[in-house]
């Protein structure tokens, strides 16, 4: 169980700065150099906030950054709690219903995955437009909150206008792009190539390890969610390299310029979109 209340942990951070942005951005495997963009307004460590849990994972720094990232109020979080490690469902996606209480309403979820999609190389993105869920656990077991429904619609959890957004984010970045289907797992094992075969079949395009847990809990909460795949590697059995989760970090990291462009540029377009909008 998660030992805070997301309500008290919101109060931190609007204690911690004046900054009250609108949109949140989770950094995956990989995508920690996004935040040498970001014009820092005030830096919180996930152990002084009450109720995160601390990530163990090498390449997750575990840290809550207010500030601006292309001129948009964001805000940031560096490393993220996953199911494989042993944290609940709860746990894991504690920080998404804190940043809702906080005022966040549209949320950008990005993370390294393996391509399934025989087109997909290391380095290429895909935009998630619908994913499925193979983690085995659905963060909403359990009882709901008053006021908030019971069956969730998930026709659409990834919303088309902030995808847009991306796309054209993307295309100034220069980025190689494609859009598909994640598939998540509980992990920490990598796939067996006959997994990988299924997987393919049942229609996805990457495989992974995280972001689904966050997205339902962020679409329960009403808020508008993206997400982004950095390709890291070939899925089990579609290369003939054995998978290492240095290479993961390694492929990531060297696609870590792009990477940070396509969320500075991302945040830069949401601002104007926003405003558009209001
Ligand atoms: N499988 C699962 N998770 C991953 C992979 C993969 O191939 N690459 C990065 N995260």
């Amino acid at each position: 169980m998660s030992r805070g209340k997301p309500a008290t942990t919101a109060r931190v951070l609007a204690q911690a700065s004046g900054l009250r942005p609108g949109l949140a951005i989770v950094l995956g495997s990989g995508f920690g150099p996004v935040l040498e963009r970001v014009e820092v307004a005030k830096e919180i460590p996930y152990a002084k906030l009450p109720g995160f849990p601390q990530p163990t994972v090498q390449g997750h720094s575990g840290k809550l950054v207010l500030g601006t990232l292309g001129g948009t109020p964001v805000a940031v979080l560096s490393g993220r709690a996953h199911y494989y490690e042993g944290h609940s469902m709860e746990e894991v996606t504690f920080a998404v219903r804190v940043l809702a209480e906080f005022g966040i309403r549209d949320l950008l979820l990005t993370n390294a995955a393996g391509g399934v999609n025989r087109r997909f190389r290391p380095g290429d993105f895909m935009r998630l437009t619908d994913h499925i869920n193979f983690m085995g656990a659905n963060p909403l077991r359990g009882p709901c909150p008053p006021g908030l429904t019971r069956f969730l619609d998930l026709s659409q959890v990834y919303d088309p206008t902030l995808g847009g957004l991306l796309d054209k984010a993307a295309k100034t970045a220069r980025v190689r792009w494609h859009r598909g289907v994640y598939l998540a797992l509980s992990g920490p094992t990598y796939e067996t190539p006959a997994e990988i075969r299924a997987f393919g079949k049942l229609g996805a395009d990457a495989v992974g390890m995280s972001t689904i847990p966050e997205a339902i809990v962020a679409r329960h909460l009403g808020l508008r969610v993206a997400a982004v795949s950095c390709i890291s590697n070939q899925a089990a059995g579609l290369s003939p390299h054995a998978l290492s989760h240095d290479d993961v970090l390694a492929t990531a990291k060297e696609a870590s310029r792009h990477t940070a462009a396509l969320l500075e540029e991302f945040a830069r377009r949401y601002a104007l979109e926003t405003t558009n909008l209001s």
